[in-house]
């Protein structure tokens, strides 16, 4: 996909003295003081802004917080933790600058934070007079929030059509040519982990990656699904049986390219669901009436870890069991390790697969951890995200 980096503006001479308007996605967590609990968001957003300042650029950054009212500012909305967060980062005063869409006033070399973009009304429908006056801001327009990429907002989409100049910063680059090296033209075998509670979430994921990837692990309640649908038995565990034929479908699809969904072979059960509950492995074929599958057993792990360490790509999207039990996580940990080990050109995305990464502490083993949670899943399932296609338009 063709698009105007905005990394050749800057090495250009374009940027040069010019005002620059940067939507990043600083949605960080929070505590219930306020306090940043994860600023890898935050982090990520830097080399945009240096770049940027570095060109001789007057910059101005924006993101939303949480999902406020528009037109209703409270105070937990403010962006003040992140911008005196941004300030530490860059080593420079970062001003936080309220009631900015009328006029920003900022200097070449200087960086302000606009306040929470998603209290602006018409923000969340993209409505064309905010994002028009958004536009007047600056002279160059940079789309480097890829947390917010599915999303076709003022901030994120109109005032893309409508700055002089339209361009992905380079942390919207970076996933885009992350997610083309594992998706577009991934180096094969191609394995996709697929992860979570519900197959209802993740069906499109799963029918879309069916038609790619040469192995598709499925873990956690996805899981049970896909071993009802084997013919196992699996107790009172977490599953879908009304989804039953659409887990048959994926496995079938799979079945005719010649590739395969890996059924486990052994399980770890637990007869309540709590950290404390005493664990059991078992045969897949084993498991009773009153069990609660919560884990892969070990053989079944060992299968997987193979499969990967000799895949050429790999590609992870939620933990294989419940990881946040230690009793219950060897499975997630015994994957976690396989993709450390692996010479594959890995990515990983989502919320819990972030967390279950700095559990085992693999954080450089991954070649790609992606800033997204609903954009990297909107990815898998194969969709044009709403950024891409107004960049890619304005770039031709
Ligand atoms: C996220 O946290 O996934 C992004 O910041 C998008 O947030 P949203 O789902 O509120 O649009």
């Amino acid at each position: 996909m063709q698009f105007i980096r905005f990394s050749d503006l800057c090495s250009s001479g374009q940027a040069t003295g010019k005002r620059v308007f940067i939507r990043a996605d600083l949605n960080v967590p929070q505590d219930d003081a306020g306090k940043i609990t994860e600023d890898t968001r935050i982090r990520a957003s830097i080399p945009c802004i240096e770049m940027a300042l570095k060109a001789g650029a007057a910059v101005m950054v924006t993101s939303h917080l949480g999902r406020p009212t528009e037109g209703e500012f409270k105070p937990e909305d403010s962006l003040a933790p992140v911008a005196a967060r941004m300030s530490e980062l860059l080593g420079k005063p970062v001003k936080l600058v309220s009631n900015w869409v009328d006029g920003v006033a900022v200097n070449p070399g200087e960086v302000v934070l606009l306040e929470n973009c998603r209290v602006n009304k018409g923000e969340k429908k993209n409505a064309p007079e905010l994002a028009q006056k958004m536009a007047q801001l600056c002279d160059i327009f940079v789309h480097d929030a890829f947390g917010t990429a599915h999303r076709a907002e003022a901030s994120t989409y109109g005032i893309a059509q409508f700055a002089k100049i339209a361009s992905a910063g380079p942390l919207l680059a970076a996933e885009m040519d992350a997610i083309g090296k594992a998706l577009a033209n991934p180096k094969r075998p191609l394995v996709a982990i697929v992860a979570g509670s519900k197959v209802s979430t993740k069906l499109t994921i799963l029918q879309a990656l069916s038609a790619k990837v040469d192995g598709l692990i499925v873990g956690g309640g996805i899981a049970n699904t896909f071993m009802l649908a084997a013919g196992l038995k699996i107790g009172k565990s977490l599953a879908e049986p009304d989804l039953l034929s659409d887990a048959k479908a994926v496995i079938e699809a799979m079945k005719a390219r010649g590739a395969a969904v890996p059924i486990p072979v052994d399980v770890v059960c637990a007869k309540t669901f709590a950290a404390d509950a005493p664990a059991t492995v078992k045969a897949a074929t084993d498991v009773a009436d009153d069990d609660l599958i919560l884990d892969i057993g070990p053989k079944t792990a060992a299968i997987l870890a193979d499969q990967l360490k000799a895949a050429g790509t790999i590609v992870w999207n939620g933990p294989i069991g419940v990881f946040e039990f230690d009793a219950f996580a060897g499975g997630t940990k015994t994957i976690a390790k396989a993709i450390a080990d692996s010479s594959a050109f890995s990515i990983a995305g989502g919320g819990d697969t972030l967390a279950a990464i700095a559990k085992y502490g693999i954080e450089k083993e991954v070649s790609y951890i992606s800033t997204g949670g609903g954009a990297f899943l909107e990815v898998l399932e194969g969709k044009t995200l709403p950024a891409f296609e107004i960049l890619a338009k304005r770039a031709g």
